[in-house]
């Protein structure tokens, strides 16, 4: 399960040292907890924003299924888990990446749970610049017992 979380993110073109190196202590937080396919139990998918400064659709909107069928409204903050890479503005996971400090517009995008973004690094080289990274959230994004979980944090649930 590892392994296969591990892949998708390699083709997303995630780079991590600390995900190169399995090799951790069981206390750290690499490699990234696995949390993939809310999409399988999950319905009414959206996404919005709700700061005023950014105006970006940050924010994961859903009704998920517990254990037991019941679907439950969930929400989850992309920043807990969306970053950038820092050589070329493309989006990957990060716990806390927060990715909102360096994109300036997002969307849905393809037919699957598909996020883009365009986005820059906050200093040195302008021409760092991505103009539509996209990160297949089904690869990061997981509902445990209708709540939405990412390798940085859970979000919230509610009736
Ligand atoms: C950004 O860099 C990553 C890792 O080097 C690579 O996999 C990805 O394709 C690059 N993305 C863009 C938009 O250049
Ligand atoms: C998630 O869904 C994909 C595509 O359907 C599948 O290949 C993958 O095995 C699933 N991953 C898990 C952890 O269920
Ligand atoms: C971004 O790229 C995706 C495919 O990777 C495409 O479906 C989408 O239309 C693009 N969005 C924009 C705004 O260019
Ligand atoms: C900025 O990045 C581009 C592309 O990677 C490179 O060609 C250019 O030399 C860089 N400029 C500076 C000032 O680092
Ligand atoms: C799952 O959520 C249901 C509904 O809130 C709760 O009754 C149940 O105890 C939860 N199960 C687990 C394993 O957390």
């Amino acid at each position: 399960m590892l392994a296969g979380f591990l892949l998708a993110v390699g083709t997303i073109g995630m780079s991590s040292t600390a995900l190169a190196n399995p090799v951790l202590p069981d206390t750290a937080i690499s490699p990234l907890p696995t949390y993939t396919n809310f999409s399988s139990s999950c319905e009414s998918i959206a996404l919005y924003a709700t700061q005023a400064i950014h105006r970006l659709p940050d924010q994961l909107k859903a009704r998920c299924r517990d254990n037991a069928g019941v679907l439950h409204s969930a929400e989850i903050d992309l920043n807990l888990c969306v970053g950038i890479n820092y050589q070329n503005a493309s989006l990957l996971w990060s716990i806390y990446g927060k990715f909102s400090e360096y994109c300036s517009s997002c969307w849905s995008a393809g037919t699957r749970v598909e996020f883009g973004c365009a986005c820059r690094l906050l200093t040195g080289n302008a021409t760092k610049i991505s103009t539509n990274s996209t990160l297949d959230l089904d690869t990061g994004i997981g509902n445990v017992n209708g709540t939405l979980h990412c390798a940085g944090g859970i979000g919230s649930r509610g009736d």
